[in-house]
């Protein structure tokens, strides 16, 4: 098979997303809209893999460093064709040039692969639409066969009624696409070098041309406004939960649900509403989801139950725990099975080992804590001195009273229990009771102060 090229194009301005920001940096699920088309583009193993960028300056290569072989500016914009030519000096001859677009963020690479199924023909991804109005028409003549497209400023109001549309998305040899876009004008109604024309030239050299259609209508639709974007985001979400009730899992509202990266499911997943998962994350066998939960990067282990309103990023989760609700997993957060964290709990860069539990008002920061370790109410490890991190740890079967300050670098022994309100801030022996508060004492016949008379 022939080498394939890619070519994104991403320069367009995006005048009516009323922004800063280039069109194709604005966040589709949580990633740009040329990120969503550079994900699938890298699914095809391209040699070449080229964003034509041109408004924003450098802000389009900067925010996509490492996804794209190439980055070339097309400085002014003169159309779809000129921007093709931008990138034609980093193509050989002898290879497939697939053309996508930056902002139509959601195509397939199932729907692109029957474009490279003819290589040496020109390969058009066109669809049929109720209301063609904006699009290029594909014009075809008494047997069928493609001869041109014909932009809709350009069209006869005869063309106009035609219903196959021009998605833009095409694969051509890359031989005679240089040749035609290098024989491209621009005397059309928007002066533009339109990439279109090359349909009509490919016909008159004897050149076949192919379509194809998108298996989804949504694959094909393009963002060149907040409405639009804000709909396609509903849409893509919708598609993202009928994946999910497909396979099974219990989706309260699927209506209510967003996906903003990859998320897989074992058997007998329940997820209530509201809830938003980031990047990669799994949820095993009969995990249940509560109510308005954020789930980042993290791994949960079957049985396990997130209560409503708890936030977990980076996180490692065992079987058959008890998380939230208002619970905090933040980085470097391992739980082993069975453990609980309550209300108010924040652990950070811990291990925590089965069966312990930290059920209300904690802060765990860098620490290592055992097997069936109670922490009580309100415990804080001070793991930071005001420059460096400390370390605490905690042995197996310890107990922490409630409201106890452990001053990091710090190991409570085995077994040890902590009275309650202590500050503890050396080692605390094994199967002891430690406790560092002063002794309760009445004075009696105490009275409050008075105000003084005026
Ligand atoms: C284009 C097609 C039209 C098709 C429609 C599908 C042409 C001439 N027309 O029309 O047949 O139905 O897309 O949406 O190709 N761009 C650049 N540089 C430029 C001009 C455009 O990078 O100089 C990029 C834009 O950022 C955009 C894409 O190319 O991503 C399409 O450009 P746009 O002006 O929106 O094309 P349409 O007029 O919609
Ligand atoms: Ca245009």
């Amino acid at each position: 098979m022939n080498s394939l090229n890619i070519i994104i194009l991403a320069a367009g301005k995006g005048t009516r997303m009323h922004s800063d920001k280039p069109k194709v940096l604005h966040a589709l699920a949580g990633r740009p809209l040329v990120g969503h088309v550079l994900e699938t583009a890298s699914m095809m193993s391209p040699g070449v893999s080229c964003v034509v960028y041109g408004h924003g300056g450098e802000q389009v290569p900067l925010a996509l460093a490492g996804l794209a072989s190439d980055f070339v500016l097309q400085e002014p914009q003169l159309g779809t064709g000129h921007a093709v030519q931008q990138a034609m000096p980093l193509l050989d001859d002898d290879s497939t040039t697939l053309i996508l677009y930056g902002d139509v963020p959601l195509i397939q690479a199932a729907t692109l692969h029957p474009l490279l199924m003819h290589p040496s023909a020109l390969n058009l991804l066109t669809l049929h639409l109720e209301h063609p109005t904006g699009y290029g028409r594909i014009v075809r003549d008494d047997d069928g066969h493609v001869v041109a497209i014909v932009e809709e400023k350009d069209a006869t109001t005869e063309q106009r009624r035609i219903r196959e549309v021009n998605t833009g998305i095409l694969a051509a040899p890359t031989g005679l696409l240089r040749g035609w876009l290098n024989a491209l004008k621009n005397n059309n109604a928007q002066g533009e070098y339109y990439l279109t024309d090359i349909v009509a030239m490919a016909v008159a050299q004897g050149v076949s041309v192919h379509t194809a259609q998108p298996a989804h209508e949504w694959e094909v639709l393009g963002v060149n406004s907040k409405q639009q974007l804000a709909d396609l985001e509903r849409l893509w979400q919708r598609v993202q939960a009928n994946h999910l009730l497909a396979q099974g899992v219990t989706l309260v509202d699927p209506g209510r649900i967003d996906i903003r990266g990859k998320l897989t499911c074992g058997r007998d997943v329940e997820i209530d509403i509201g809830c938003i998962f980031e990047g990669n994350v799994h949820l095993d066998h009969r995990v249940r989801v509560g109510a308005y939960s954020v789930i980042r990067e993290s791994s949960i282990n079957s049985g396990t139950h997130i209560a409503p309103f708890s936030l977990i990023d980076h996180a490692e989760v065992g079987n058959d725990c008890v998380i939230g609700p208002y619970a905090r997993l933040r980085p470097g957060t391992k739980l082993h099975n069975e453990v609980h964290v309550g209300n108010f709990v924040e652990i950070k860069n811990s291990e925590i080992a089965a069966q312990s539990k930290a059920n209300h008002l904690s802060y765990i920061g860098d620490s290592t804590v055992g097997s069936r370790v109670n922490i009580g109410a309100g415990t804080i490890t001070c793991n930071y001195d005001g420059a460096n991190k400390h370390r605490t740890v905690i042995g197996d079967d310890a107990f922490i009273g409630s409201d106890t300050q452990l001053v990091a670098p710090v190991t409570v022994g085995r077994g040890a229990t902590i009275g309650a309100g202590s500050t503890i801030t050396r080692d605390t022996p094994e199967h002891e009771l430690t406790l560092s508060r002063s002794k309760q004492l009445t004075i009696a016949g105490w009275q409050r102060p008075k105000k003084k008379p005026r």
